[in-house]
């Protein structure tokens, strides 16, 4: 038994996510999760919204709410439609819980004790309009590395790039649009990722674990070369900037971390409230001198986020010299899009998880996005590739077996497990096909290949119909109902089995297809034959409504209308 702790990127508090959030971070981490824990293992899964910073003050903004009032609302949406999608969250907390603020306040006076922050008077984008200066998002303009018009003062969506406001070319306030700003004085914390570059490298080259394109993103940051970043910002909203006795520090009252340097520390703080709540401890998840060198660490995130968890969260942790956890295994999603452009919320293009929770069940989300997500190339959306995934991979592969082989045996043996006679070279060659797609799925989930599993997952349910067709025991029963009952026990086991291979990908159905062959066990199967005993002669079977339901054409046209359906 191995103990897991498994983080995936704190969703914005700014509203509620969209699938593509959902697909590149918060899904494949609950799957793998509910992979790891069906093998057994010691499963933390921890989560939170990150509620600082500017994409929170501007949601407020917009929505005319005080910021902490907004945040509370939405931190339980997101924290309802994260349970709805089936999200097995062991702490779903928030950013601006008060373990986060002294975990930040901690990091930022080690990180000063040990020479790395410095206080510097810098200079800001003020808006004469606005009376404020303006951070991060609170800025846009054009990207000085690609010419992208609309880039953010702190990272440019174009190209990826990390920015700071005053690299922006004509920028303007995002608040008001005013283009009436001047740059001035101002005092803040600077960490010196400079001081940090080498050993930032040496810790990413002991890290054999990562995939390519997390480590490939980190590298390309760290050859363009570290800058020392600000840390602070002036905004009100955020984890307060303390001197050394706790109390405001002089000099810079009234201004708050940045946001990016709070919120990777949440998944630290997050486990605290994880911890306060449930009466375990968080240390032996993170600190290495307290037992957490056993724990294997895994992230999920999507590409943007690459650069902040290997090469700034990392500054943190190193530059504070503490025996602290970092991440072992760090996978990395490319972009879902919505047909050929992005998802956009301003421009009501995509599906939203609380939509999408309107039109189907959290399943069939679930299978697509895993299936056919964005992962080792961006991918996009298509109501027409969800409708044949649906309909072609749970419908007819998956619930269509389910469904002949269940009600086969309530009318023709009476909803009883038949005891069948032995098993002939047919059942053994399906039973090594089968069995070699277990080991094939088992493989691809280790190595955090979801597509991968997901389709080897799916050619066993493959090879449940052909044997179905192969073994016809619908004919065999007029003249040889042994061998017909062999048949369906056999099937039957198969269905047992396919319950466990689709539970971490489909949590709600697979407790309703084990249920129909009065199965509770959803572990993930080891890859030998066990499972050809699971069933047992004897058994009632029942069962237990439709499966899946298949999309109709009707229904893609409804919705593409609704959502917008083109690029
Ligand atoms: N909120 C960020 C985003 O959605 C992700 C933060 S991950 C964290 O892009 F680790 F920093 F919290
Ligand atoms: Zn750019």
């Amino acid at each position: 038994m191995a103990r897991i702790l498994i983080t995936s990127a704190l969703p914005y508090i700014n509203g509620i996510k969209h699938l593509g959030n959902l697909a590149g971070s918060m899904l494949p981490a609950d799957v793998w999760a509910r992979f790891k824990r069906g093998q057994g293992h010691e499963v933390l899964y921890i989560c939170a919204t990150d509620e600082h910073g500017t994409p929170a003050e501007l949601a407020a903004a917009a929505a005319g709410q005080d910021v902490r009032t907004y945040c509370d609302e939405q931190h339980q949406i997101q924290k309802a439609a994260g349970e709805a999608f089936g999200l097995s969250y062991d702490w779903f907390g928030r950013s601006s819980n008060a373990p986060n603020r002294r975990l930040t306040q901690h990091f930022a006076k080690v990180l000063e004790d040990n020479g790395l922050i410095e206080e510097r008077v810098d200079q800001m984008i003020y808006s004469i309009d606005d009376g404020r200066f303006l951070p991060d998002r609170y800025v846009e303009g054009t990207c000085p590395h690609c010419g992208y018009e609309k880039a953010r003062g702190d990272q440019c969506d174009n190209c990826g790039r990390l920015l700071d406001p005053t690299d922006l070319k004509e920028p303007y306030s995002a608040v008001s649009g005013s283009r009436n700003l001047e740059v001035r004085d101002t005092r803040h914390l600077y960490l010196l990722q400079t001081k940090l570059e080498q050993r930032i490298r040496d810790w990413i080259g002991t890290k054999s674990d990562w995939q390519t394109l997390a480590r490939s993103i980190a590298l390309k940051h760290l050859d363009e070369g570290l800058i020392d970043r600000g840390i602070t910002r002036d905004l009100k909203w955020g984890v307060p900037v303390v001197g050394p006795d706790g109390g405001p520090r002089p000099g810079m009252e009234g201004k708050v971390f940045y946001v990016w340097f709070d919120a990777p520390i949440e998944y630290i703080g997050a486990t605290e409230e994880w911890a306060e709540a449930t009466g375990h401890s968080w240390r032996d998840w993170w600190r290495t001198d307290e037992g957490a060198d056993d724990v294997r660490y895994v992230q999920f995130m999507g590409k943007d986020n690459v650069a902040f968890h290997t090469v700034s969260f990392p500054a943190t942790i190193l530059g504070s010299g503490e025996p602290w956890k970092t991440v072992d295994t760090l996978k990395a999603f490319n972009w879902l899009n919505w047909y050929g452009g992005k998802f956009s919320t301003s421009q009501g293009r995509g599906v939203f998880m609380d939509q999408a929770l309107e039109l189907l069940p959290a399943d069939y989300w679930r299978w697509y996005l895993t299936a056919y997500g964005p992962e080792h190339s961006d991918s996009a959306f298509t109501w027409e590739q969800f409708q044949s995934a649906t309909n072609k991979d749970l419908a007819d592969v998956l619930g269509n077996f389910v469904n002949r082989i269940v009600k086969f045996t309530e009318s023709k043996f009476d909803g009883v497990v038949p005891e069948g006679g032995a098993l002939t070279d047919v059942e053994r060659d399906f039973q090594t096909r089968i069995t070699q797609a277990v080991a094939e799925a088992t493989a691809a989930f280790e190595a955090m290949e979801f597509r991968k599993a997901a389709q080897a997952v799916r050619a066993a349910w493959v090879l449940g119909n052909e044997y179905l067709q192969v073994a016809a025991p619908w004919t065999a029963f007029k003249t040889d109902p042994e061998r017909a009952a062999t048949a369906v026990r056999f099937a039957l086991n198969l269905v047992a089995l396919f319950a466990r291979l689709a539970a971490p990908i489909l949590p709600f159905s697979a407790p309703q297809i084990a249920a129909s062959v009065g199965e509770t066990d959803l572990g993930w199967p080891s890859p030998d034959a066990a499972w050809l005993e699971a069933v047992p002669a004897g058994r009632a079977v029942a069962h237990q409504g439709v499966l899946f339901t298949k999309i109709e054409d009707a229904q893609v046209a409804e919705w593409a209308a609704r959502f917008g359906g083109e690029g």
